[in-house]
């Protein structure tokens, strides 16, 4: 049975907030058995990400680079901890359209780019019972066809 075969949007990550990158891959490293496949730095949100790829999901290590970062921002005020979970859709600026008519509050308008390269945005927790949902459109899925929801 591959992931095609299964309804819904495939989980892509799970992404933590950590106050100490070096430290959490350290971790992380034991936990899941296998080191990060990549470490990198992402601007567009000024995040440090170490990505370890487990299963058929990654998980995403996030340690905000400066007090502006919303990571940085996000464990000031909750602690280190889940950040956000990442789902993989098709066309992303078509979800986006069909969940803000819906009105849910989207944040971003599909034009940021995350740490693997490809165009996200997020969905405001106070409209997931209180977790960040992001969405991401990787080319994989885009040649797939465009999503129809309509
Ligand atoms: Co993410």
């Amino acid at each position: 049975m591959t992931d095609r075969d299964r309804p819904g949007r495939d989980l892509d990550h799970v992404a933590i907030a950590v106050d100490d990158l070096e430290r959490a891959i350290k971790r992380y490293t034991g936990l899941l058995g296998t080191e990060p496949e990549r470490i990198t730095t992402n601007s567009d949100f000024d995040v440090r990400v170490a990505i370890f790829r487990t299963g058929q999901v990654k998980i995403e290590l996030l340690e905000g680079m400066g007090p502006e970062s919303a990571v940085t921002r996000f464990i000031e005020k909750n602690g280190p901890g889940l950040h956000h979970l990442c789902f993989s859709v098709e066309n992303l600026k078509g979800t986006l359209a069909d969940l803000s008519r819906d009105g849910i509050e989207i944040i971003g308008g599909g034009d940021d780019i995350g740490a693997e390269g490809y165009p996200v945005a997020f969905i405001h927790p106070k409209g997931t019972g209180g977790v960040l949902i992001e969405f991401i459109e990787e080319p994989d899925h885009s040649a797939q066809g465009k999503e129809n929801r309509s």
